[in-house]
């Protein structure tokens, strides 16, 4: 289903002429960009009290709202572990409603940070399904967001630019002993470097925001037992902390291809839950998955690791923030193409294939026993500013998928967004990764094949040709 945006003269002069109080005048030209923060940090467990010494403990919900030629539209991004597709599909539609424009206009994201979430629990990454901190739900949150950026809008300028970074790894190896898939660094698997930057600049060059996209799981903190949004939060609050001294500037970053992408370095997070198992520390890198199995799987208990090793593991995460941030920021210098007043147009869908369900439950490394189920329905969606195009996926696709979108794309500057908007059950493996038996292979309830690397990739490519139809 396509649901494309098209503005017509009526909704531009009745938007002059009946502003409501919450909500500014569509501009009739020109750029306009608001931004705003807002803390999603849950209230502190007594019980495992935070260092409350590093930015990434809290955690938020960001937006970014943009106008041009009379179309509004929103990217919100929350601090969060994981939401259910309701979740996603709620919020996309509150803010879509408070900023009065359709739900394509409106991109919500997950960082997919795996503490993102209470203290003290294994499950920290339901936080987001009900209430965060003190908003009723995360739809209300984004809402509130949103709103407060709309209220700072001001005239912006917009460019886009690429770099890299070589943070991550891909994460589907073959254990040198069993021969056997498990989750390991594998230094000679796909992997991507590409690090997106959309800059928002004011007219007078002072930068406004960015919005960002690199493929890499922050999991270094998963099972940590603490509150933090790991790398990205670090990453973000860094450039924040850098653009501006008064902190009015909003940096937000979301998933690129990164079903099958760590980070290559987990010494210290591994260490952590060592800690936690009582597994002796050598201080040599160890084998995460024998360490984090038996914490994951409750096979030991869940108790505060030692505050050695926790220091020692935010220290990491701030570090590969801080690094990431300042590729971001040396990429915002760089970028020199700015559009003061750009088209906008937006559209989504919903593509589907063969689904199927679980009858065992095997972490990884032998085959699974699956009978069919119902279809898998991915959210995709486009949203052209100028001659740059946003591409979005509402689920995890592997890195092959995200060159293959970035082969066939017909614009040169298209950013891919993931995480966005919807979330099936599962990973979504290029055709290629299916007979590797990875645990996101084992656990997806997508059936084996080309179909969603090949229907995602049409999707996003047609709507991006539609869009530059559009442009003449
Ligand atoms: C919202 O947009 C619709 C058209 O899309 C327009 O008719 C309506 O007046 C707008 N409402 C406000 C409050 O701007
Ligand atoms: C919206 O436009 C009307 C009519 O031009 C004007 O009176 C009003 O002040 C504007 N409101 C805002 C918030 O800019
Ligand atoms: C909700 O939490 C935020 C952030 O801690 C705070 O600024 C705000 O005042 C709170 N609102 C209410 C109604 O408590
Ligand atoms: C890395 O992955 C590739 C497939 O992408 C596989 O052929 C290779 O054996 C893996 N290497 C290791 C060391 O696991
Ligand atoms: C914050 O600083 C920026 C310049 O970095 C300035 O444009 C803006 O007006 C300041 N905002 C506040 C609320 O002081
Ligand atoms: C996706 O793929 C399936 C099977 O290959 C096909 O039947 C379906 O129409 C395709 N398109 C969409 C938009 O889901
Ligand atoms: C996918 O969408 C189809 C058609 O709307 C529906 O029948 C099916 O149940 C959906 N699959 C899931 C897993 O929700
Ligand atoms: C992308 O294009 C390159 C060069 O044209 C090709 O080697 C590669 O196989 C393509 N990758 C995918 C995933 O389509």
């Amino acid at each position: 289903m396509r649901s494309s945006f098209f503005l017509p003269l009526a909704t531009l002069l009745l938007a002059w002429i009946s502003p409501t109080s919450a909500i500014r005048n569509a501009s009739s030209s020109g750029l306009m960009v608001g931004t705003a923060r807002i803390d999603i940090t849950p209230y502190p467990n007594p019980h495992w009290l935070p260092l409350n010494e590093f930015p990434h403990e809290k955690l938020h919900v960001r937006a970014i709202v943009y106008e041009s030629n009379g179309v509004r539209g929103a990217f919100v991004n929350c601090e969060l572990a994981f939401i259910q597709d309701g979740i996603y599909k709620t919020a996309n539609k509150l803010v879509a409603e408070a900023l009065n424009t359709s739900l394509a206009n409106v991109l919500v994201s997950i960082t997919h940070a795996h503490s993102a979430g209470p203290a003290g629990v294994t499950n920290a990454n339901q936080y987001g399904n009900a209430a965060v901190r003190n908003y009723t739900s995360l739809g209300l949150a984004a809402v509130e967001a949103a709103t407060l950026a709309v209220n700072n809008m001001q005239p912006a300028k917009v460019g886009y630019n690429t770099g890299e970074a070589y943070f991550n790894v891909n994460r589907d190896a073959l254990d040198p002993l069993t021969r056997r898939w498990t989750q390991a660094a594998n230094l000679s698997g796909p992997i991507d470097r590409e690090v997106q930057v959309l800059t928002f600049l004011g007219l007078d060059n002072i930068p406004i925001a960015v919005y960002t996209s690199y493929g890499m799981h922050p999991v270094n903190s998963y099972l940590s037992g603490f509150t933090t949004g790991d790398w990205p939060a670090a990453m973000m609050r860094w450039i924040e902390t850098s653009m501006s001294v008064n902190d009015t500037f909003v940096a937000i970053y979301s998933q690129q291809a990164s079903g099958d992408v760590n980070p290559l370095l987990r010494r210290p997070g591994t260490n952590n839950l060592a800690s936690i198992s009582s597994v002796p520390i050598t201080g040599f890198e160890l084998v995460q998955e024998c360490i984090e199995e038996p914490v994951r799987d409750g096979y030991t208990p869940f108790v505060r690791p030692d505050d050695h090793y926790i220091r020692q593991l935010f220290q990491e995460l701030e570090a590969q923030g801080i690094m990431m941030g300042e590729i971001v920021m040396q990429i915002m210098s760089q970028t020199t193409d700015y559009d003061l007043n750009p088209t906008i147009w937006a559209a989504q869908e919903t593509v589907s294939c063969p689904g199927r369900k679980r009858l065992d439950n095997a972490r990884e490394g032998v085959a699974g026993v699956y009978t069919s189920g119902p279809n898998f329905n991915v959210t995709t969606g486009a949203v052209g500013i100028g001659d740059i195009v946003l591409v979005t996926v509402g689920g995890e696709i592997f890195t092959r998928i995200g060159w293959r979108i970035k082969n066939e794309t017909t614009m040169a500057k298209t950013m891919i967004v993931t995480m966005t908007n919807g979330q099936p059950s599962g990973y979504i493996p290029d055709a290629l990764s299916f007979s590797q038996e990875t645990f996101q292979v084992l656990g997806t309830s997508l059936m084996p094949g080309a179909c969603a690397e090949l229907n995602i990739t049409s999707s996003l490519v047609s709507m991006v040709a539609s869009y530059k139809a559009t442009l003449g």
